[in-house]
Formats: C-alpha cells, sequence, structure tokens
C-alpha cells in the first residue's frame, strides 16, 4: 500500500453546545477566530499537507458549512465590479473545485469512532488523514505536514501527541509508551479518557491522525467505549494488537483547545497577534489591560 495520502475526513457533525446560544443557528465550526472560520484552519493544514479530497462527516443544522465552500456568484461579482481584488483573493481560499470536497451524514452522535466510520465508502483501501477542527494548530510547519513527513518513514498509524498537565489526562485519549525515540514515539496501549490513576502517561492524543483502512474495519465490530461511545481511540489500539504500528508524533507548534471557551478566547489572541495587520493595537491594548488591572489590584 502506498503511503500516500490524499484524502481527510472532518468530523463536524457536533452540536457545539458548550458555545450555546452562539451554535444554536451557527456551526461551531463556523465560528470565527480572528476573520477565519475555524474549519478554514483545518482545511489549509490539511491542503499544505498534500490533501485532494475533503470529506464533511455532518448532521443537521450545517448547512451553512456547505454554502461556505461554494461559490458566491453574487458575492464574486459585486467585489469584481468594485475591482477589490484583495478580497477576490481572500475569497478564492475558500472556494473548493467541484468534486474534492462530500458530505456524508451522521445521523445519531455515536462517537467519533463512528462519525469516521460513517466516510468509509469515501475512502476506500487507503491511508487517509483526520483531523478534529477544534484543536487549532499554530506552527510554522503545519502539523498534518509535519506528521505526513514522519509517516513516510514509519507507515502504519499515527497520531498527534502532546504532554499535557497530569491532572488533564483524563480529558484526552493516552499513549502508553513502548520506545521513545523523540518527535516519533511507537506505543503499546491507548486508553480513551482514561481515569487520572488508571493513565499510562501524560502522553495525549490531539486531533490530527494518519490511519490505515483497517482501523475502519475495527470499527465495524467494535463496542462501545469511553462515555458509550464508539471511540477512534479504542479502532486505533486494536491495530497495536494486531499489527504493532501505531505511533504518536509529538508535533512542534501551540496547540489551541477551541472546543473550551478559554481556549478559543486564547486562540484568538494568539492568531491576532500573528497577524501583521492587528499585531500593534491588540499588542497595546493587552498590555494597557494588564497594567490597568495590576493597578487595581
Ligand atoms: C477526541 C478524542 C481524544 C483526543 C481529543 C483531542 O476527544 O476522542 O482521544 O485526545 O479529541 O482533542 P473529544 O475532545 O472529542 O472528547
Amino acid at each position: 500500500m502506498s503511503n500516500k495520502v490524499t484524502k481527510a475526513v472532518f468530523p463536524v457533525a457536533g452540536l457545539g453546545t458548550r458555545f450555546l446560544p452562539a451554535t444554536k443557528s451557527v456551526p461551531k465550526e463556523i465560528m470565527t477566530l480572528v476573520d477565519r472560520p475555524l474549519i478554514q484552519y483545518a482545511i489549509d493544514e490539511a491542503r499544505a499537507a498534500g490533501i485532494e479530497e475533503f470529506i464533511f462527516v455532518t448532521s443537521r443544522g450545517k448547512s451553512a458549512l456547505e454554502d461556505y465552500f461554494d461559490r458566491a456568484p453574487e458575492l464574486e461579482a459585486n467585489l469584481k465590479a468594485k475591482n477589490k481584488t484583495d478580497l477576490m483573493k481572500v475569497l478564492d481560499s475558500t472556494n473548493m473545485d467541484s468534486g474534492a470536497i462530500a458530505y456524508v451524514r451522521q445521523n445519531q452522535a455515536l462517537g467519533l469512532g463512528h462519525a469516521v466510520w460513517c466516510a468509509r465508502r469515501l475512502l476506500g483501501n487507503e491511508p487517509f488523514a483526520v483531523l478534529l477542527p477544534d484543536d487549532v494548530i499554530q506552527a510554522d510547519k503545519p502539523c498534518l505536514q509535519q506528521m505526513v513527513e514522519a509517516y513516510q518513514e514509519t507507515g502504519g498509524n499515527m497520531v498527534a501527541a502532546m504532554e499535557v498537565p497530569q491532572d488533564r489526562v483524563s480529558s484526552y485519549g493516552v499513549l502508553d509508551l513502548k520506545e521513545d525515540m523523540g518527535n516519533i514515539v511507537s506505543v503499546k496501549g491507548m486508553v480513551e479518557k482514561p481515569k487520572l490513576e488508571d493513565a499510562p502517561s501524560n502522553l495525549a492524543v490531539i486531533g490530527r491522525y494518519i490511519l490505515s483502512p483497517k482501523v475502519l474495519q475495527n470499527i465495524d465490530n467494535m463496542e462501545t467505549g469511553a462515555g458509550g461511545e464508539l471511540q477512534l481511540t479504542d479502532a486505533i489500539a486494536k491495530e497495536i494488537t494486531d499489527s504493532d504500528n501505531v505511533y504518536g508524533y509529538r508535533f512542534k507548534g501551540e496547540r489551541y483547545d477551541c472546543g473550551s471557551k478559554s481556549g478559543f478566547l486564547q486562540a484568538t489572541v494568539a492568531f491576532g497577534l500573528a497577524r501583521p495587520d492587528l499585531r500593534d493595537d491588540l499588542e497595546h491594548y493587552l498590555e494597557d489591560v494588564m497594567a490597568a488591572r495590576k493597578a487595581a489590584q
């Protein structure tokens, strides 16, 4: 099997209840970091890694996502008439070629493993990537691209990994390390959301995966796991037993958990500070706010 990864799955079926009331009518993935929706960050990262086919696992109420990646003829004509070439370029990065993007519905919220499994017919028999748009990673070289490069050496299955504070392990999939080779670790076990005392390490899975199609077959016969859901972590863990080819990849970059309000706010500041057109204003504002808070203490 070739190690070329050209397809990616974006599970976007979640209700986004943590962001209510905003998510009552706006899909969480359309919420903006600075001026781009969350999903655009994931798409750009996938493109940079050589992904050509984008598969969205959606649910009811997500049609704004489909429109976002379609052309907007009226808007484009309007910008053209006004000669706004800069804005036309900005819009261009949101357009997807016909056939490059596909949507499948997950009609019941049965877990991340189930969401990825819903895309099985579109994935076929080749390795594929999974990106969770809630995990936004700021990096010089986009995270998935780092992983695709490392994967050329390892093959098998690879998950992004990051050390998290010990008291946070229960929010993640956690790796049991076999051999630590620095950026790449080989894995002898994986547990989804372990109790603190059962966690094999504090090396957590972050939402970027490169997976063999066997993982999809594993989900076929799998029982529900943590939280009563079909867990992707469990389907990958089965590959450790069957093929001993699961790796963690310690990526270089800063990860923001945009599934939480505090993570989303931090990401907004970080991405704002990274923008040459916004940096100075924002920096001054933050300095002033902090100085005023200190003075008031
Ligand atoms: C999912 C995965 C978990 C992973 C996490 C990373 O959990 O199931 O293994 O560590 O994403 O963000 P969720 O955050 O969707 O509960």
